[in-house]
């Protein structure tokens, strides 16, 4: 089992722990302590978690009187994959496995193609040179993963939704769903837009969306703006999930996610069932309280789910980066010189920090036989050796690329959370569309 060996290099500074304790301190010198706070916060690694931004989305109009689209429509394209439907068995473990180089197939698309790309994922555009890390492909030891084929999923979304809840990496999974399903629906016919804590992606030939939800505890917690949710002290609202539950009912599929959030302290606040306010907390083991959390979310999926209509996903956790000794690069500078995937690791467990405790307590909480089965799909070790692929500094940081100099200091400035587009999170996708596909093809008539 895994025990925090280090100071998570995510932590907020130890001198601001404190900061909101007491409770009755007057306003302006809680004002001026997050106003501090966030000064000295964009300094340092938490920056790339924290500034994760949802404001910056393009929005296509749908043009309905493009007629000679129609001849194209996705509709006359059914016929052809009607009969294709390829399908892994059930049984087959798509986590083990091994990364095989493969430029004829991957990437499955390109940064310029995919209009819905933010700029805290389009690496290449933000200046890297090598892309070598969007030419891998994830090869299971006991089957092969189905080649995505984005018709085929769209015409079994046709008239449904499928949305990602979770936290940033959730997001950067949608991104990347969006991107692969979007190339096949015509120009005009496409539109993303944001509803309050919803980015909903709408692909009018097939009247489906792909939607992604901000909520990174999947409970309520403070730091619930999409928006304005740099929240330095993380407290969760352990039992209460109604109020977000309400936007996730009666969608089809479902892909959950929640940890890159929790990784800031071993401890963790979680309010008291009676509290008035967000300053009475108790702290608790983080695993402890991960685990009360993914309970609350078990009765709700259980109590909200109707199993004949909607699949349940629940990814696991994706790992970070940040000491390249890790993985046996003294030379490193966290993930910011890596081109290529950790090939042929053998001897030791790779140990990047990922809290393997957590990642046990949500494999249980999925497995546990409810009315509603739950899918796990694990991609935290296949990621592992991903340490090539995260967007380290060709990322934004507030919404601004980085400097010149701000590249120049990896050591400070590089996300190793985030990963680009083309990339992984499209290998996730393909986990995720050989079991959703499998759903589909069962329930499809
Ligand atoms: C479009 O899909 C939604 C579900 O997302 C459904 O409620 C609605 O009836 C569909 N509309 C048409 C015209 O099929
Ligand atoms: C699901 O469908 C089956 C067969 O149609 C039915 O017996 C069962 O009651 C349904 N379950 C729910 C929760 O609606
Ligand atoms: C990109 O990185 C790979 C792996 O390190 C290397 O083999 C390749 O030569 C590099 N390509 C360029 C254009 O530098
Ligand atoms: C990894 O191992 C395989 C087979 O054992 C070998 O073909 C390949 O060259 C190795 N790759 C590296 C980077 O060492
Ligand atoms: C998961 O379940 C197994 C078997 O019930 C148990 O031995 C293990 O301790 C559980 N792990 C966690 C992290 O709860």
């Amino acid at each position: 089992m895994h025990t925090p060996r280090r100071k998570s290099p995510l932590g907020p500074p130890e001198s601001f722990k404190h900061v909101r304790k007491s409770g009755s301190l007057p306003i302006f010198v809680v004002v001026l302590s997050i106003f501090l706070f966030a000064v000295v916060m964009y300094s340092g690694d938490i920056w790339s978690l924290a500034e994760f931004s949802f404001g910056r989305f393009r929005s296509l109009d749908v043009l309905p009187q493009l007629l000679s689209d129609d001849q194209h429509d996705g509709r006359n394209t059914d016929a052809v994959a009607e009969d294709t439907v390829i399908t892994v068995p059930e049984t087959c473990d798509l986590s083990t496995g091994e990364w095989v180089y493969d430029d004829v197939t991957y990437p499955l698309y390109h940064e310029e193609q995919c209009e819905f790309l933010t700029k805290q994922v389009t690496c290449m555009q933000n200046g890297r040179r090598n892309d070598t890390y969007q030419k891998w492909r994830w090869q299971p030891r006991d089957c092969s993963l189905p080649k995505f084929d984005a018709r085929l999923l769209l015409k079994r979304l046709r008239g449904k939704r499928l949305m990602f809840v979770g936290d940033s990496l959730n997001r950067n999974q949608w991104e990347s769903m969006v991107c692969l399903v979007q190339s096949v629906v015509h120009k005009g016919k496409k539109r993303l837009s944001i509803d309050g804590p919803r980015n909903i992606f709408y692909a009018k030939e097939y009247n489906a969306t792909v939607e992604f939800y901000w909520a990174p505890f999947l409970v309520e917690s403070n730091s619930d703006d999409p928006l304005i949710h740099s929240i330095p002290e993380r407290i969760v609202k352990a039992d209460s999930i109604a109020r977000h539950g309400e936007h996730w009912k009666g969608v089809d599929y479902l892909v959950f996610n929640t940890y890159i959030w929790w990784m800031n302290t071993a401890k963790f606040k979680v309010l008291r069932k009676k509290a008035k306010d967000w300053t009475d907390y108790e702290e608790i083991v983080r695993a402890d309280a991960y685990r009360q959390v993914l309970k609350t979310w078990s009765k709700w999926v259980d109590e909200n789910v109707d199993p004949n209509r909607t699949s349940v996903y629940f990814m696991s956790m994706s790992p970070n980066h940040f000491r390249s000794e890790d993985w046996g690069n003294p030379e490193g500078v966290k993930c910011a010189k890596e081109t290529l995937p950790l090939l042929n690791w053998t001897g030791r467990p790779l140990e990047l920090g990922t809290d393997r405790e957590m990642h046990g307590v949500a494999a249980n909480m999925t497995r546990s036989t409810g009315r509603v089965a739950v899918t796990f799909i694990d991609i935290t070790a296949l990621s592992q050796y991903r340490k090539d692929a995260h967007t380290s500094v060709y990322t934004v940081r507030q919404g601004e690329l980085l400097t010149p100099e701000q590249k120049a200091d990896p050591r400070t400035y590089a996300d190793c959370i985030h990963w680009c587009l083309p990339g992984l999170p499209d290998t996730w996708n393909e986990l995720l569309y050989a079991r959703l596909l499998a759903v589909a093809a069962k329930n499809h008539r």
